[in-house]
């Protein structure tokens, strides 16, 4: 018998052909395959619950086993039906791209370990940095996605306006350490205050939020100054560029202006929005973004790649070096160049900068920016159709391609007395058209209110998907009025 550690170019050819016709029949099928499966979490379970397998078998029969298995329990999250949660249709060059990147195994937390995987992350951060308006010295690295990239950017601003926590962490401040958020920033900025040890209630500042969502600035500096007064050590304000629950972008550039008046470290959200910066058209919607010490991107949203693809982007270039770099005396000091596991939290890192660049090359800015700004006028199109009869309405605005919109029934004669118990409304609506498994939309709550938030996010999603949806919206608030 073969053993299984064989490596035979025949069997390698083959199982690459079997797995890749099995990508080209889920991507044909896609459009019209359930986007929720029907299945519970205890099916799930069930089905995989087995002993540590005593002896292997062939790659026929687990592929088999995972067309059978797996994928029927698959979320169809690229299906053009999915107005989620920012997960977008993965293109197929990327997909390929992450066998090509295992099969190469570069470690690239070493240069000498990855030397050519090494100068392409660097060429995207530098692509990234770009779009960002960054100057030249500008740097960074990939991460494994948003979350990730905001705890390093938070570490990074800590490490550089109060360095002396470093090496001697926060124990012995005399001021605590404060950072500021819109209270509609994503809790990744509550975690990551968490994880360095700030607090993530007490060390983390929640700014309300005007009627549109964004930060309100005079509120922010009214609190930076309080707090300064009572003795604390702002240290640290964030931006978001695309608000998780409806896409709205944060005033950037007056932000900027509040961080240079109290000498805060600048951190712009931007994980889904950043795919604007591709688009002329869109870009002044991010105006002062380029004068942020840190910025998020994610290109495993509006950018279409599969996870995981993060980035963390600094203005000054070194700055993560300062807050990472860590004796390795067991690395040799052979050929050191960039070494980007002194830019982060990671040590061993994959080859994800393989799919951005590959994809980046074979799309194109232009092609991106179409499809950024096309993907908004679904959006706004989207919003338009489902309010024009008056019985809905957007809660907040329509930046990039998240609508969030709210049913009042305001064509009823009794719908003020109403009012009160529209909150549910809204939760059952989702609901119903959740059991029908064609489309998934999701609940949220924004500037106090309870919405129902649709996102498109796939390269396939046409108007005939959202005209559809909205039949199915109109149709689970009519069945909840009968
Ligand atoms: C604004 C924002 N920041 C950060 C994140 C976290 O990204 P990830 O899920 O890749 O960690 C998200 C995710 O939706 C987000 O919307």
């Amino acid at each position: 018998m073969t053993s299984p550690f064989a490596i035979d170019p025949t069997d390698i050819r083959a199982l690459g052909q079997a797995t890749a016709e099995w990508i080209a029949r889920h991507y044909a099928e896609l459009s019209e395959l359930p986007v929720v499966p029907d299945v519970t979490p205890a099916e799930t379970f069930a089905r995989f619950d087995e002993p540590v397998p005593e002896h292997g078998v062939g790659w026929r029969e687990l592929l088999a086993r995972f067309e059978r298995d797996l994928a029927p329990l698959s979320f169809n999250l690229p299906s053009p039906r999915y107005f989620g949660l920012m997960n977008p249709t993965p293109l197929p060059i990327a997909v390929f791209a992450e066998a090509l990147a295992a099969a190469l195994n570069q470690n690239l937390g070493a240069w000498h370990h990855s030397p050519g995987a090494t100068a392409i992350e660097r060429q995207v951060i530098r692509w990234l940095c770009d779009l960002a308006g960054y100057p030249a010295a500008s740097f960074g690295s990939l991460t494994s996605g948003g979350s990730l990239a905001n705890t390093t950017a938070l570490k990074i601003a800590l490490a550089t306006k109060l360095p002396e926590t470093t090496r001697g962490g926060l124990f012995g401040l005399t001021a605590r350490p404060l950072v500021y958020a819109s209270a509609e920033a994503h809790f990744s900025i509550e975690k990551s205050c968490n994880i360095l040890g700030l607090g993530g209630r007490d060390g983390l500042r929640l700014v309300p939020v005007d009627a549109h969502s964004r930060i309100d600035v005079a509120r922010l500096r009214a609190m930076i100054a309080a707090d300064r007064a009572a003795g604390h050590h702002p240290f640290c304000v964030v931006g978001v560029a695309g608000v998780t629950s409806n896409g709205v972008i944060d005033p950037l550039a007056e932000l900027a202006e509040v961080a240079a008046e109290f000498g805060l470290w600048y951190h712009v959200d931007a994980a889904y929005a950043a795919g604007g910066l591709m688009s002329d058209t869109l870009k002044p919607r991010f105006r002062g973004v380029e004068r942020a010490d840190s910025i998020t991107m994610d290109p495993h949203k509006w950018w279409q790649m599969p996870y995981p693809c993060g980035a963390v982007l600094t203005r000054d270039g070194e700055a993560g070096l300062r807050a990472f770099t860590a004796a390795d005396v067991y690395i040799p000091d052979t050929g050191r160049s960039i070494e980007f596991r002194h830019h982060g939290l990671q040590g061993s890192r994959p080859f994800s900068a393989l799919k951005l660049w590959l994809a980046m090359l074979m799309v194109g800015r232009a092609a991106y920016a179409r499809l950024a700004e096309d993907q908004i006028a679904l959006t706004e199109r989207f919003v338009a159709e489902l309010t024009k009869d008056g019985d809905w309405r957007t809660v907040t605005p329509v930046d990039t391609a998240i609508a969030a919109v709210r049913f009042t029934g305001a064509r009823r004669q009794d719908a003020k007395e109403r009012l009160p118990e529209l909150d549910a409304v809204q939760d059952r609506i989702v609901d119903r058209v959740l059991k029908g498994r064609r489309h998934w939309i999701s609940p949220t709550t924004t500037v106090g209110t309870r919405a129902i938030r649709v996102m498109v996010i796939s390269h396939l999603t046409r108007w005939e998907h959202l005209e559809e949806l909205i039949g199915e919206m109109r149709a689970a608030a009519s069945a909840n009025e009968a």
